[in-house]
């Protein structure tokens, strides 16, 4: 079938022959003009109060009450539930991986010294093929080197081991999820990966261990089949093109998914801060996160698009978004405990641990 080829910016692989799949884009691109047309709209129209008494019944509401206790429910009542979980730096940061845009700890606070055009840069290919020294630098502090899955990570392949995962889907790239011991099937690496590189030039591939020794020895990586192109790791950088393994599985996963649970992620970058909205509109959305994030903007809601999550705590419209603000780890070690299974995530936990801290484990 001949595939409409659109003209656009984004870098080609030679052997790129994927359907057209969204580049990874920053968040001021998608939705800034979208606020502001709000905004304006608003003020001229006078935005009217959609809020109303919901006058679903007790046997259509979604969940019984907008809390975490009504998701557990909700679990409980389902039992073949597929669930989808989406993941972001934040399941990461109590391994010692900082995230992002956390005000003062955030990565992208701590860049000055690299005198990047904006803190992004270091993630943009442009950039990187000019000068890719800041990223290699970076990448000795982002490096897996001795990190250990949280109790997020474990959180997430229980519900695998209890046949409830339908996928895990993260814009993470430091690996936590496979030392987890999470299957590959059931894993989408959104944004890519340290797990393995490849050579820019060549395409030559390369294994973590092989990187790593490079990076970590202070040596940016240079291609042993060509002797020319530098070896990048698999991560996505802005503008580059999403796996396709993300594109077909996004386009099959989300519309079969009887419960979505977001953790530790801004929602910021596109497309995949927009995957929430590829649920059914009968999907319950559960958020653990330090902060409510993804919510629908004026501009959506005045024209009632469904984008975007919408804490409505009096449960009108059809709630079915619960934001549990707080530690990921302390979220998803409460939904276990309510969920009946606090000793299988504390023994997962302890057994896992011990295996990496006895060194037993591939560095695969
Ligand atoms: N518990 C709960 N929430 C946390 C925790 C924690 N321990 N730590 C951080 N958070 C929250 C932050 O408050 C923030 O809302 O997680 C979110 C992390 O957001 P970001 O730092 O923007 O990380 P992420 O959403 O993964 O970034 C997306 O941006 O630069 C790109 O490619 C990069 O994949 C990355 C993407």
């Amino acid at each position: 079938m001949d595939k409409e080829i659109k003209e656009d910016r984004r870098d080609k692989n030679p052997d790129e022959e994927k359907p057209h799949i969204s580049p990874k884009s920053s968040e001021t691109e998608d939705y800034s003009e979208m606020e502001r047309l709000g905004r304006y709209l608003a003020q001229k129209l006078r935005l009217i109060d959609f809020s109303g008494n919901d006058q679903r019944d007790e046997s259509q509401r979604i969940l019984r009450e907008l809390s975490l206790d009504g998701i557990v429910e909700y679990i409980k009542e389902n039992t073949n539930c597929k669930i989808i979980t989406m993941a972001g730096a934040g399941i990461s940061t109590s391994a010692g991986i900082p995230d992002f845009r956390s005000p003062s700890s955030g990565l992208y606070h701590k860049l000055e010294k690299y005198n990047l055009p904006h803190p992004q840069a270091i993630f943009e290919l442009d950039f990187f093929m000019k000068n890719p020294e800041p990223f290699f630098t970076l990448a000795r502090d982002l490096m897996p080197e001795g990190f250990k899955p949280t109790t997020c990570h474990y959180f997430i392949r229980l519900l695998w081991e209890k046949g409830l995962l339908l996928r895990h889907y993260t814009q993470n790239i430091d690996t936590l999820e496979r030392i987890a011991g999470l299957p590959s099937d059931k894993l989408v690496e959104a944004h890519g990966t340290f797990h393995t590189g490849r050579c820019l030039k060549c395409r030559a591939p390369y294994t973590l261990s092989w990187m790593k020794e490079k990076i970590m020895g202070g040596i940016i990586p240079k291609c042993e089949e060509c002797n020319e192109g530098i070896v990048k790791p698999d991560i996505i950088f802005f503008g580059e093109m999403l796996p396709e393994r993300f594109q077909v599985l996004a386009d099959r996963d989300f519309v079969q998914a009887d419960l979505l649970i977001i953790m530790g992620s801004s929602l910021v970058v596109q497309p995949f801060a927009s995957l929430i909205d590829r649920v059914r509109t009968t999907c319950p959305r559960l958020l653990i996160n330090n902060e409510k994030v993804g919510m629908q903007d004026r501009l959506s809601r005045f024209l009632g698009l469904r984008q975007g999550l919408v804490f409505d705590s009096r449960n009108t419209h059809g709630g079915r978004d619960v934001a549990w603000l707080g530690d990921c780890d302390a979220g998803c070690q409460l939904l276990a405990d309510k969920l009946g299974w606090r000793d299988d995530l504390q023994a997962l936990i302890q057994r896992e641990h011990e295996s990496l801290n006895s060194g037993n484990r591939s560095d695969n």
